[in-house]
């Protein structure tokens, strides 16, 4: 039986991780976040009602489940307290059901001026960030600089690194990008006194409690954000974010040892998409892409830019298998493909006459690469929404899932077929 298990995107995020592990959470004990911050988007649908989520992770919603932020995750009290405060007046009791880690870095607002004048220097070479200022909160926590939550509790020391920090990122602001943003040491030492009142109480061991979890044999989820092809190294480099987004996170980033981990689910979509530069060589620029797009609502929940769409990868799935362990694969968004004729897999690249089966690690070597596909045949007429149980999904629907499980040699455990929490078969549990 599996006890420990991670889920995480295996193309460029958005995959629908937050409906499988909220679905999931039914048999877990604790869920959480080991890395990103609120960059992430959950769009959760329960009963109709809409939740979304960047933050928190998305067992909050479920009684008797502890959610936790491990020390990977780079944190913003500004989005943490307005997520917390949406959730607070819905009823849901976080401050009895959310932990979070001391040594999370803090995302300040200076973060994310340096985000805005980084991208517009950019010009059109620019990553696309959500410009939530997490990529400059990394920087300063490997340059070990950061403001650390744990740091709110020392408010003496907490102004001088303050003062340290605001000097060099005001100065970088002024005199490198030439932009007009300045942030006050005392204006930011209150706001961050104000928001350790809430937050401080909730500050825990996050390590330790989880392995005080997996002792007393205790189920736990470890939910990804983004996505595998955006990791920092394995990623599509420079067009990534800036954690590292693949399974062995966890051990970094949660503080919870490699073999204690018992599956790795790849969430996958149907087809694919991707919000902001970089390669992407199954990109759709036709009615297809525009089927998927609007079919799969296929707009930011964080930032609400239309995402770019494709059709399913299995280049770029092969290297989320393999560098992430992935023991199976759920496959969301079926019911996006109803209505399509047929179907484009992309089964191997075409880079300067030669076929790789690999994505390169190059950027510019990856916008070379072509796509080779195989076409197989679409279920016009049929529609896999709402079907709960394999035999219910159209034969066509069925081959086409048969095909990506044979063709990387993994099984699909879950097919997702409607947004709502319920809206799935299950080919075998995963727990
Ligand atoms: P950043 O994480 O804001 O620095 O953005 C870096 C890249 O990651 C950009 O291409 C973003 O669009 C992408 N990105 C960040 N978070 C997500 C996510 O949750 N889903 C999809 N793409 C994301």
């Amino acid at each position: 039986m599996n006890h420990n298990i991670v889920i995480l995107g295996s193309q460029w995020g958005d995959e629908g991780k937050g409906k499988i592990v909220d679905f999931l959470t039914d048999k877990a004990n604790a869920v959480v976040r080991f890395q990103g911050g609120h960059n992430a988007g959950h769009t959760l649908v329960i009963n109709g009602e809409v939740t979304k989520l960047r933050l928190i992770p998305s067992g909050i919603l479920h009684d008797g489940v502890m959610s936790f932020i491990g020390n990977g995750v780079v944190v913003s009290l500004e989005a943490l307290s307005s997520e917390m405060n949406e959730l607070l007046a819905r009823g849901v009791p976080v401050f009895d059901r959310l932990r979070i880690s001391e040594a999370c870095p803090i995302v300040l607002p200076v973060h994310v001026a340096l985000d805005n004048a980084r991208e517009a220097a950019l010009g059109d070479q620019k990553i696309g960030t959500t410009k939530r200022g997490i990529g400059p909160a990394y920087e300063d926590k490997v340059a070990r600089r950061a403001i650390r939550i744990g740091d709110l509790r020392a408010p003496q020391n907490l102004k001088q690194k303050l003062k340290t920090l605001l000097n060099l990122h005001n100065f970088t602001l002024k005199e490198y990008y030439k932009v007009e943003d300045q942030f006050d040491v005392e204006e930011t030492y209150q706001q961050l006194l104000e928001y350790a009142k809430t937050i401080l109480p909730m500050i825990n061991d996050v390590s330790a409690e989880l392995n005080a979890i997996r002792k007393k044999g205790g189920k736990i989820i470890f939910e990804g954000a983004q996505g595998t092809l955006l990791d920092i190294d394995h990623g599509t480099y420079p067009y990534v974010t800036s954690s590292n987004t693949i399974s062995g996170t966890v051990a970094s980033g949660a503080g919870f040892g490699p073999c204690y981990l018992d599956a790795v689910i790849g969430i996958t979509k149907a087809y694919t998409t991707r919000v902001g530069s970089g390669a992407y060589p199954t990109e759709l620029d036709d009615e297809v892409g525009e089927h998927l797009g609007v079919k799969g609502c296929e707009f930011g929940t964080v930032t609400g830019r239309k995402r770019r769409t494709g059709w399913l990868d299995l280049v770029a799935l092969r290297r989320a298998i393999e560098i992430n362990s992935i023991t199976s694969i759920c496959l969301t968004k079926l019911d996006v493909l109803d209505g399509l004729k047929e179907l484009k897999v992309c089964v191997a690249y075409e880079l300067d006459g030669e076929q790789v089966e690999y994505p390169p690690y190059d950027n510019a070597d990856y916008v070379r690469c072509t796509p080779v596909y195989e076409v197989l045949s679409g279920w016009e007429g049929e529609s896999v929404f709402d079907k709960r149980k394999w035999n219910d999904l159209p034969a066509a629907a069925r081959s086409y899932v048969g095909f990506v499980e044979k063709k990387l040699g993994i099984s699909v455990d879950i097919v997702s077929t409607g947004p709502e929490r319920s809206q799935n078969v299950i080919v075998k549990d995963v727990f």
